[in-house]
């Protein structure tokens, strides 16, 4: 049976998502230095996904939920938000930013264990992000919306560029980050 939409898009940024994964596996997030790295670079780009869906009032507000509970995370670690990041300078797709939204949920389901892990004292203070629930049914909603489009189509065209775009934006961000703060310790999923 020929694949749906929403298959067709996991295989096609399979790659892309190895590469944000590994580049951010970096950051050791049961520790201080490592966790403060993590989340300046979501905080980073989920910024600039935020600016770019400025029309989706309910993306805008999951993904300023996510930012503050970020900042309110920084600030019990000492920090503040200074990753530097690229923009995205032109329209994205809301299905392909809901796609990265939700998905970066189910990465931060696993990350949640590690850093839950730590047995650093600051580090399980700043539990803001890591104890945020991803919305009831949105993963399986989402997948849906996908698969309903016609792999053949301008709009799957659309939504495959713009997820490559997305996970490019955490890639470089991640990357451009790793020399102020990345940790020689390797997480373990
Ligand atoms: C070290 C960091 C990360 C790890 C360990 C990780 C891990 C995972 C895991 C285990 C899944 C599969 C979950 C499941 O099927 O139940 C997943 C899915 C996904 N993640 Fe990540 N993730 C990470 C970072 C990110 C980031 C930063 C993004 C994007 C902002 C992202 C986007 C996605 C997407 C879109 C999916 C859904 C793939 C699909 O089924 O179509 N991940 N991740």
């Amino acid at each position: 049976m020929a694949l749906d939409f929403r298959h067709i898009l996991k295989d096609k940024t399979q790659l892309d998502h190895t590469r944000v994964d590994t580049a951010l596996s970096g950051f050791d997030v049961a520790t201080q230095a490592g966790l403060t790295g993590f989340l300046d670079i979501h905080h980073a780009c989920f910024s600039q996904m935020r600016i770019a869906s400025d029309n989706d009032a309910e993306l805008q507000a999951g993904l300023t939920d996510m930012i503050d509970r970020i900042d309110a995370d920084l600030r019990r670690l000492g920090a503040r938000p200074s990753c530097a990041t690229i923009g995205l300078d032109a329209a994205v797709d809301p299905l392909a930013m809901a796609y990265l939204v939700e998905g970066s949920r189910l990465g931060s389901k696993v990350l949640g264990r590690r850093w839950a892990s730590s047995d650093d004292p600051n580090v399980l203070a700043a539990d803001a992000y890591f104890s945020l629930e991803p919305v009831k049914g949105r993963w399986r909603e989402v997948c849906d919306l996908l698969a309903a489009v016609p792999p053949d189509s301008t709009r799957a065209a659309t939504i495959s560029r713009d997820t490559a775009t997305l996970f490019r934006l955490f890639l470089q961000t991640a990357q451009g980050a790793a020399s102020d703060h990345a940790t020689p310790k390797v997480l373990a999923s």
